[in-house]
């Protein structure tokens, strides 16, 4: 976030860290398990902050950190099971992948429009104590530039990290030093995302039956562009449009070229401007608003490769292959 200041070596208040998010901007948070960057997963341009700060080149879909079960329940549709598994290990080093409400606020960019999210109830005493005063939502990937090591102290985020967020809450070294487990359902099936503290004979002694490994390299998460329930369009999508053809709608970043009021072509604005964070916030819902509109096709304007540009040229190959 261009006007995030530079934060000083001394940690931030829980006040300093309720404004930052209220802002939009980045708050460095110790949780039990890593130091997590998080923002407001109702707000996209926040979001889109986190992808920006992180370096990462997808949009890969974040966790979202609520305080309770009551709280995660107005996201998410809980199965018994998942009500079971909840009992057991919130607040704990443990999330669970349900299936999105469509009454939830939390922005498109934090599930990488898929139907499920990722929820978890940190147990930390200062994400507690944050998430209970901010009230919404936090969206937080582990706090490091994209391929880096995971923190597990303050001053970690201070050197990864210290000149993009906002704030940084200090809550010493985190205890369990790796992520949480992550676990998803399909039909009885338990399916371990990600192993972590909470290990597969803690989860059978809830369920009754271990659960299933995930396909891939054990202690990777799938990557949501291998996800089946991946959005795509359904109508035909060209990139690095300077020009658009009759019967077009208009993605649009910067100017709109002069070929489109010619062609009458209804714009969806990612960014106006041209501004990057503001197209990566806007990407999911203007692709899905594209699509529901009368055109036959859509066009989109090229987008820099640099910064959130190469994640938002990845997701937009995607769209385009599918
Ligand atoms: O311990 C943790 O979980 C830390 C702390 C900060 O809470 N957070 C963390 O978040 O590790 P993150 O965003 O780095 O990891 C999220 C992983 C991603 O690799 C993503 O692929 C997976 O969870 N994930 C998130 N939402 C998903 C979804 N809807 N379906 C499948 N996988 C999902
Ligand atoms: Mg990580």
């Amino acid at each position: 976030m261009s006007n995030a200041k530079t934060i000083s070596q001394e940690s931030s208040t829980v006040e300093e860290a309720l404004t930052a998010l209220d802002q939009g901007r980045l708050v460095g948070l110790p949780t039990e398990t890593v130091y997590g960057l998080a923002a407001d997963a109702t707000k996209g341009q926040a979001v889109a902050g986190i992808f920006a700060a992180k370096g990462r080149p997808q949009f890969n879909p974040l966790i979202v950190h609520v305080k309770n079960s009551a709280k995660a329940a107005e996201l998410v549709d809980f199965s018994p099971m998942a009500d079971k598994l909840a009992t057991a290990f919130w607040p704990g080093p443990f999330t669970m992948v349900l299936p999105h409400k469509s009454t939830s606020p939390v922005h498109p960019l934090v599930t990488a429009d898929l139907d499920t999210l990722a929820v978890r109830v940190p147990a930390h005493r200062l994400a507690q104590e944050l998430l209970a005063k901010y009230g919404h939502p936090l969206a937080a990937p582990s706090a490091n530039p994209s391929g880096a090591i995971s923190p597990t102290t303050a001053q970690h985020v201070r050197d990864g990290l210290g000149g993009k967020v906002a704030a940084i809450l200090d809550g010493g070294p985190c205890d369990a030093g790796i992520e949480s487990t992550i676990v998803k359902f399909e039909g009885d099936d338990v399916i371990l995302l990600r192993p972590g503290s909470i290990t597969p004979d803690m989860i059978a002694a809830v369920t009754g039956r271990p659960p299933v490994i995930g396909k891939g390299t054990p202690g990777t998460v799938e990557a949501p562009g291998q996800l089946r329930s991946h959005y795509a369009p359904t109508k035909p999508l060209r990139l690095n449009a300077h020009d658009i053809c009759g019967g077009e709608a208009l993605l649009q970043f910067g100017p709109a070229p002069a070929t489109a009021a010619a062609h009458d072509a209804p714009l969806f604005p990612l960014s106006a401007t041209g501004d990057l964070t503001e197209a990566a916030a806007n990407l999911f819902a203007q692709l899905r608003a594209a699509d529901a509109s009368d055109a036959a096709a859509i066009a989109v304007m090229p987008i820099p490769m640099d910064g959130l540009g190469i994640a938002i040229n990845d997701r937009l190959g995607r769209a385009a292959h599918d």
